[in-house]
Formats: structure tokens, C-alpha cells, sequence
């Protein structure tokens, strides 16, 4: 076995070297170009900074070609798709072009030179992100380096969900050398548009509003030698809200309205209580419905919740009050002589214009008794009782529907979220 394994060896060994072997007539002259790269690149050492003099810097300008931003306003997390423009100077990469047949520019792939390695901050580590990145580079004569790789960056923001679908988020990512100073990698930005949002595709449900940039010097008491630059970008993001808020807000509007038009319905009539354990029912099922849409765990509660939840409380003290006038409606002892004055003076002021449900002023309290079926064919004292309390179960109603009113207008004001 041990002699077959040594002969197929030597058998590789010689495929090897016949290959390796060129024929004469296949050699190429290597053109200006070939020549240029290869006269370049001979010596060239990728692992250090391209300056002569380890005291100066290499200045890297950066500008950002927007492509496309996914946000998930869920993990609290943004994705940046960009073309990001990156330009500094390379000592080591000049020539005269007369030697190279008038060559001006070069391209040369990344990972043959040296290149800046960006650092993302506040990068979402559970993502793989690298630093550095691998594109062809163009270079000039003066040694001018000019990459521009295609990077998705994801980084972190919190998110503030108060006025939830309206909601407009600020994103700030932090760009910056992870290791390198200032004085030895000097982030900065180009000088004319350090971003550009030519051929920018908003992602889904956001739309881009603004990007501001800002450069943070970075320097710090503790070392007044050196400066840790960095490049701040903050995006501002608006949620496209058509969508939820067909969902979510207009529904809880006509909700509202059930509640509402419940209230203003005759006390008498069954119907009002049906309409309004509807209405409650219908609280519940869209309360457990939105929950899987809202986002409920942020650090502020979605103020469409708060009024879901407060627009339910009043929902179901309208069902109590319902129940409390149904039975004061049967009532016919004579009631307490403050109820009898207050149907007075309501009845005789302009309140009654305001009073609504089976009253009409026109109608004497006495015809109106015997016309009411409910107390119809009891005598004349007790029907006189009766009609007086179905009087103070109808100004109990309107007041009762003229304060969830205010309630209402008072919750729709603060809590429903508008577009601004
Ligand atoms: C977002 O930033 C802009 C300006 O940078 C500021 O006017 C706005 O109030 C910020 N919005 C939020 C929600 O922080
Ligand atoms: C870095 O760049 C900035 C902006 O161009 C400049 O003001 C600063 O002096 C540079 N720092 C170094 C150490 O060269
Ligand atoms: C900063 O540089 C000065 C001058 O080169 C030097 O005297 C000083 O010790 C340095 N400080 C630190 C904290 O390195």
C-alpha cells in the first residue's frame, strides 16, 4: 500500500510541475497597464497605513449613497443600504503616468492595499457586520484611493411609539475607526454632499423625512493627544400610517360613536341596551385583536391604547347607568320633593331644550303619562309619581350622555394620535 501512495505522489507532484511550466511561445508581454499595476503593487505592504510619516494622518473622506432603510420599529433596529463613497490618500500609490503610457487612473481590488476599516458603533451585534469590505478601488496617479463598496449596515435605535401610527423616529448611527485615532485614521466627510439620497427607495412602511450629519471631534480630558472622531448620521423615519390607521383608528372612532349614539337612545327601549353591551363586546374583541399589532411593550405605551382602554371604561359605566335608569324609570312612589323642584325648574327653564328622549315640552307631563304604556292604567297619584321620575331618569340621561360627551372629546383631544 505504502509504495502504490508514494508512486501516485510522484505521479501529482509531476502533473504539478508540467503545469506550472509555461510554454515560451504562451508568454505575454505584460502591456502599460499590467506593468503599472505589477510595478505598484510589488513592494506594497496592505497591513499598515499608507503614510511615509507614522505621525500624520490618513484623511478618509466618506460620503453615504442612500439606497434603501428597513426599519423594525419592533427589534428596534435599522438597516442601511449603501453605496458608501470612500476617499483618501495613499503614499505609496503614485507614478508618473508619461512611464505608463499616459495612464491616469488604475483600479486595483481592496484587499490588495490598504483600506480604512468603518466601524459602526452602535452596530447590532446579532447581525454579522464586517469592518472592512471588498470592492475594486480606483486609483490615480496622485496616489488617490477612491472605494466604493456596497454595505448594509444595521444598527440599533430606540424607538418612541407614544403617537403610534403617527409616529416620526430618530435614528442616529455613529461611524467611526474602531481602533485608529484621529491622528492616525481621520474620519471626515466630503465636502460637498456627504450624503446622497439620489435613488433612494423608502423601505417598507417607513418613509425617509430627513437625514442629518454631524461630525463629533471626540476629543476628551483624559487624552489630550489624541481625538476619537466620529461621523453621526440621524435619520428621521415616518411610519406610513395609512394602513394601521384604517385598522386602529377609525374603527375605535365608530366604537366611540356606538357608545355614543347608545347613550342618546330612549331609556326605555331595549335596544339602547343591546347597542351598548355591543359596543363593550366590541371593546374586547378589538382591545385583543390590536394587540397583536400594536407594538405594547415599548417603553411608551401607544396612547391608542390608553383611549381603547378608557373609551371601554365609559362604555361600560354607560351599561350601569342604563340598568340604574331602566329600574328609576319603573319607580311610582312619589319621589322626594328636590326631584319634583328639579323637574320643575328644569322643565320651566331653557334647560328643557336640552333635555332630549320622550321629552317634549309641548306634551303636558299629565297627557304625556297617560299616553306612556309603561304606566299606563295605574291611578292618577301614582301614574303623577312615575311621570315624575321618568323625567328625572331623562335629565339623569342627558347628563349622564352630555358628560361622557365631554369625556369623549376630552379622550379624542389628548389620546387619538393625528397626523401632524
Ligand atoms: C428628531 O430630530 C429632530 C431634529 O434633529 C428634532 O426636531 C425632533 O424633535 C426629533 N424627534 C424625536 C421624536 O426625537
Ligand atoms: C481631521 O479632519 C478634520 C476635518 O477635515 C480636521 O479639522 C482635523 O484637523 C483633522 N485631524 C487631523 C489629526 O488631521
Ligand atoms: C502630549 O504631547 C506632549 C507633547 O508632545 C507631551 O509632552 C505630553 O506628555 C503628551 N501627553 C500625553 C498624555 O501623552
Amino acid at each position: 500500500m505504502l509504495r502504490y501512495g508514494g508512486f501516485f505522489c510522484f505521479i501529482l507532484i509531476n502533473l504539478i510541475l508540467v503545469r506550472a511550466e509555461c510554454p515560451p511561445e504562451r508568454e505575454q508581454d505584460l502591456h502599460d497597464e499590467a506593468k503599472l499595476h505589477s510595478d505598484l503593487l510589488c513592494a506594497y505592504n496592505s497591513d499598515y497605513r499608507p503614510v511615509k510619516n507614522h505621525k500624520s494622518a490618513v484623511n478618509v473622506k466618506v460620503r453615504f449613497a442612500l439606497k434603501y432603510i428597513s426599519f423594525d420599529s419592533l427589534e428596534e433596529t435599522i438597516t442601511l443600504h449603501s453605496w458608501v463613497a470612500l476617499n483618501w490618500k495613499d503614499e505609496y500609490l503614485n507614478w508618473t503616468p508619461s512611464d505608463y503610457g499616459n495612464i491616469q487612473e488604475v483600479q486595483i481590488e481592496s484587499h490588495e492595499i490598504w483600506s480604512p476599516s468603518m466601524a459602526l458603533f452602535n452596530a447590532d451585534a446579532s447581525t454579522y457586520q464586517s469592518d472592512s469590505f471588498y470592492t475594486t478601488c480606483l486609483v490615480n496617479s496622485e496616489g488617490t484611493v477612491t472605494c466604493v463598496p456596497h454595505i448594509a449596515h444595521t444598527g440599533i435605535c430606540r424607538t418612541t411609539l407614544r403617537s403610534w401610527p403617527y409616529d416620526v423616529q430618530n435614528c442616529t448611527l455613529y461611524f467611526g475607526s474602531w481602533m485608529h485615532t484621529g491622528e492616525q485614521v481621520n474620519f471626515t466627510f466630503y465636502n460637498t454632499k456627504p450624503v446622497v439620497l439620489d435613488d433612494f427607495q423608502n423601505g417598507p412602511g417607513w418613509k425617509l423625512l430627513n437625514v442629518a450629519h454631524d461630525r463629533l471631534p471626540g476629543a476628551y480630558n483624559c487624552c489630550p493627544n489624541s481625538t476619537y472622531p466620529m461621523l453621526k448620521y440621524t435619520f428621521t423615519l415616518r411610519r406610513e400610517a395609512a394602513g394601521p390607521a384604517a385598522i386602529i383608528v377609525v374603527p375605535s372612532i365608530v366604537i366611540v360613536l356606538l357608545t355614543l349614539t347608545s347613550l342618546l337612545m330612549d331609556i326605555k327601549d331595549n335596544t339602547r341596551l343591546m347597542l351598548i353591551c355591543f359596543s363593550l363586546f366590541g371593546h374586547f374583541i378589538f382591545i385583543t385583536e390590536i394587540g397583536y399589532i400594536v407594538p405594547k411593550l415599548s417603553s411608551d405605551t401607544p396612547i391608542i391604547l390608553l383611549f381603547i382602554r378608557d373609551s371601554m371604561v365609559v362604555t361600560l359605566a354607560g351599561i350601569l347607568v342604563t340598568l340604574m335608569l331602566m329600574s328609576l324609570r319603573k319607580r311610582t312612589l312619589p319621589p322626594p320633593s328636590w326631584i319634583v323642584s328639579l323637574n320643575r325648574l328644569v322643565s320651566s327653564g331653557p334647560g328643557r331644550y336640552v333635555v332630549f328622549t320622550e321629552f317634549d315640552p309641548n306634551v303636558s307631563v299629565e297627557d304625556k303619562a297617560l299616553t306612556d304604556d309603561s304606566v299606563s292604567g295605574s291611578n292618577n297619584d301614582k301614574s303623577n309619581g312615575a311621570v315624575d321620575w321618568i323625567q328625572f331618569a331623562n335629565l339623569l340621561n342627558t347628563f349622564v350622555f352630555i358628560v361622557s360627551f365631554v369625556v369623549y372629546f376630552i379622550l379624542i383631544t389628548t389620546y387619538i394620535p393625528t397626523d401632524s
